[in-house]
């Protein structure tokens, strides 16, 4: 089982900057070493209304933009709630930009009430992300949030 109290700790000490394009390149890159089983782990950026536009990330090229009606990213900006979805063949709207990914994962990232981005995870097992990595994940992103600036982008 994966040590979340660990990375999060590993994390604040990495992310030693206050630059949030430093912290999602570095971020991006520690859950793809540490976190088992990932195939794409990267940043969504609320750049334009009601839009995601593609930021750092680990893993093949991606769609991009993404809107806010489209996708799991485009559901977890909507409803500014995790997306947790253990197989992707499953969700009628899901983006397919990697044929490999079965799971996915999305923590939307919330400054202030609005939205500021969102963490995609895919995983190229079905029902990769339990309950405990959601909220392990979830910690990684308070622990990212808290260690950067992050302006409005739009
Ligand atoms: N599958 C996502 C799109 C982003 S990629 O997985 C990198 C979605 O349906 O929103």
């Amino acid at each position: 089982m994966t040590d979340y109290s660990l990375l999060a700790r590993q994390l604040e000490a990495l992310l030693d900057t206050r630059d949030w394009l430093t912290n999602t390149a570095q971020t991006c890159a520690f859950l793809m070493q540490e976190v088992g089983e990932l195939n794409w782990a990267g940043f969504y950026l609320h750049r334009r209304p009601q839009t995601l536009v593609l930021g750092p990330f680990q893993g093949k090229p991606a769609c991009n933009p993404i809107p806010f009606d489209k996708g799991v990213c485009g559901a977890a900006a909507r409803r500014l709630a995790t997306q947790r979805v253990d197989d992707v063949h499953a969700v009628a709207d899901h983006i397919a930009c990697d044929a490999a990914s079965r799971s996915e994962l999305v923590v939307p990232i919330v400054v202030d009430g609005r939205l500021w981005g969102v963490l995609d995870l895919d995983s190229p097992r079905p029902a990769r992300f339990s309950a405990d990595d959601q909220a392990g994940i979830e910690r990684l992103v308070t622990t990212f949030v808290a260690a950067s600036d992050l302006p409005s982008l739009n």
